[in-house]
């Protein structure tokens, strides 16, 4: 049966309601910090799509270079009847999956999920367009908070493309990863994609283009918080900074107070001062290693079967079974 289906997993208030403990905890701490999952709203996924175009950022393009080499070999492999998909966004590189899934006759169904409604909604319009006989069905969720992999018979494959799981904190990694295997039976599929470590210049470059786009949707958290918390954040009084942190290895994203300035966020009932070149914590993109990636998966109980990069190495891409 084909058609479209979109399942709310979380109570109605569960996104107001995360959106201000977030908040409260995030800017009454020192450093401040705000968790990235709310950068996604409609405006926030539109330019997260415009930053996948962005000459700097190569990680989009570099992960559908291995994609569009290695679809048919994951097809084979898994004989996926159902495709699943973690923070799928606009699902635009899970086109090549799809197809190849399609070209060996396995396909079924398509579970893209998601925090970004709005994302879900067009993705999934698109896609049935493409593939009249797929069902889909879309769950919006918070994959940190609820993890949800909806059941369906014959073997799934789970997607998680972006190098999204690089901003998730290492210990939130793992208990991620150990909930992930929990969700699948052995024998099924996750395919991981991982941004590596490379030279500073070309890190930092990525999440600091010249256009200043990545700018704008580091902004765009600010902007959130003052529609839903009823805030007056001004995003101009801020400055992106995006720094590499050499021992953690991962790319850090900040939000620097150009003077001194207090926000009221009413909603909440809270006023914040920032001093002058304070700075809010607003993400981090941790880069990898093959061997680090193959020792967190088989910690969660994945075996890597297959380990794949781009030509110039910049990305890798992990097949594991769950064992
Ligand atoms: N997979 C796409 C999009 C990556 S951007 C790509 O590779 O281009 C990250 C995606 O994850 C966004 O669509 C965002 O809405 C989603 N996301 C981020 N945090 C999330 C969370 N906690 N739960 C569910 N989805 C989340
Ligand atoms: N998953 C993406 C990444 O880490 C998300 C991302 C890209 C991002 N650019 C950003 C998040 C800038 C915040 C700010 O590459």
């Amino acid at each position: 049966m084909s058609g479209i289906e979109i399942e709310r997993r979380l109570p109605e208030d569960f996104f107001a309601a995360a959106l201000r403990d977030d908040v409260l905890k995030g800017l009454t701490a020192d450093p401040k910090w705000l968790p990235p999952k709310w950068f996604y709203d409609a405006r926030g996924s539109e330019l997260f799509e415009e930053i996948t175009r962005l000459p700097e950022y190569y990680p989009t393009r570099a992960e559908r270079e291995i994609l569009t080499a290695r679809a048919p070999e994951i097809a084979a492999l898994t004989g996926a009847e159902t495709l699943a998909e973690l923070g799928s966004g606009s699902s635009s590189k899970t086109t090549l999956l799809l197809d190849a899934l399609q070209a060996a006759g396995t396909l079924r169904r398509y579970d893209p999920i998601d925090v970004s409604e709005a994302a879900l909604a067009a993705s999934s319009t698109q896609l049935q367009e493409r593939y009249p006989e797929l069902t889909i069905h879309a769950v919006v969720t918070d994959f940190e908070e609820h993890l949800a992999i909806p059941d369906s018979a014959g073997t799934r494959l789970l997607v998680f493309l972006g190098g999204t799981i690089g901003n998730l904190l290492p210990e939130e990694r793992s208990v991620f990863l150990g909930r992930v295997r929990a969700g699948l039976r052995p024998g099924e599929w996750l395919l991981l994609g991982t941004d590596l470590v490379k030279d500073p210049d070309t890190l930092v470059a990525a999440y600091d283009d010249a256009a200043g786009v990545t700018a704008e949707f580091n902004k765009n958290v600010l902007a959130v918080v003052d529609r839903e918390l009823n805030g007056d954040f001004d995003p101009n009084d801020f400055e992106h900074v995006a720094l590499w942190d050499p021992r953690a290895e991962w790319i850090e994203m900040r939000l620097r107070a150009r003077r001194e300035l207090t926000v009221r966020l009413r909603e909440l009932d809270l006023v914040v001062s920032f001093d002058a070149g304070e700075e809010l914590r607003t993400e981090i993109s941790a880069k990898f290693r093959r061997e680090g990636v193959e020792r967190e998966l088989a910690a969660a109980g994945f075996a890597l079967r297959q380990w794949w990069t781009d030509s110039e190495g910049r990305f890798g891409l992990s097949l594991a079974e769950a064992v």
